[in-house]
């Protein structure tokens, strides 16, 4: 199998982090979440989580000079050239995709396909609102679409579920008109690279990772 180098571009609560998960079991590639990398930089109190915070509980982007160096950083590591990556929720804005060009450029790194999940905007809120994290894995569930076998405890590991503190209705819906305005516009930049695989994420998780394998092949 060819080592995957990927982008997954749905908005706020289209599955990209759930289908993350299915993809790096598949393919074996790195999974680097900006989002997932700023709420762990919060959870250590370190002076990036204190910055990144702030935005993050507006449903604000994090400025592209903090997001940009630690992809950056990221991608420089020995498993993301070894395995191949799966950036998800970066770039989300022009700037950002013409920063991302550069440090491909720099590490000799083409992209393969960027993956757009799309849903529409009231069931995005309701998939957002009724969302659940395990503390201690990371694993995603929904009190509705995708329950655990306990309420509030994770299947995998047993660790307590936790509400993201921006998953409240007014944040989520800051976030979707920040997606449509910064990042949507990006849609068209990798289209007319050829790069991009729209995926209806309308469907059972299930269905959408099984279009997603269908559209990246092997
Ligand atoms: P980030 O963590 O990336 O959040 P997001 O883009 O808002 O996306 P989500 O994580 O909310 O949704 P998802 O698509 O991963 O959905 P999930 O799989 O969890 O970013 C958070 C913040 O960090 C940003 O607002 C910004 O401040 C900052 N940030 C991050 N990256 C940045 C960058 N590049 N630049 C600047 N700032 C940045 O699924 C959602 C729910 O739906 C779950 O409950 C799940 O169980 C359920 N679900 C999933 N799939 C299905 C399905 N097919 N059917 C039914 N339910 C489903
Ligand atoms: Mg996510
Ligand atoms: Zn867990």
């Amino acid at each position: 199998m060819k080592t995957k180098r990927l982008l997954s571009m749905g908005p706020p609560g289209a599955g990209k982090g759930t289908q993350a998960a299915n993809i790096v079991e598949a393919y074996g590639v790195c999974h680097i979440s900006t989002g997932d990398m700023f709420r762990s930089a919060i959870k250590n109190g370190t002076a990036m989580g204190k910055l990144a915070q702030s935005y993050m509980e507006k449903g604000e982007l994090v400025p592209d000079s903090v997001t940009v160096g630690i992809v950056k950083e990221r991608l420089a590591l020995d498993d993301c050239k070894n395995q191949g990556f799966l950036l998800d929720g970066f770039p989300r804005n022009l700037d950002q995709a013409h920063a991302l060009d550069t440090i491909l450029a720099e590490l000799n790194y083409n992209l393969d396909a960027v993956i757009d999940v799309s849903v529409e905007n009231e069931i995005l809120i309701n998939r957002i609102i009724g969302r659940r994290i395990c503390r201690n894995c990371g694993a995603t569930y929904h009190i509705e679409f995708n329950k655990p076998k306990t309420e509030g405890v994770c299947d995998s590991c047993g660790g307590e579920l936790y509400v993201r503190k921006d998953d409240t209705r007014e944040t989520a819906e800051n976030r979707l008109s920040v997606y449509s305005s910064q990042t949507q516009p990006l849609l068209d930049f990798y289209k007319g690279r050829g790069l991009l695989v729209s995926i209806n994420g309308d469907q059972a998780v299930e269905k959408v990772f099984a279009d997603i394998k269908n559209q990246l092949g092997e």
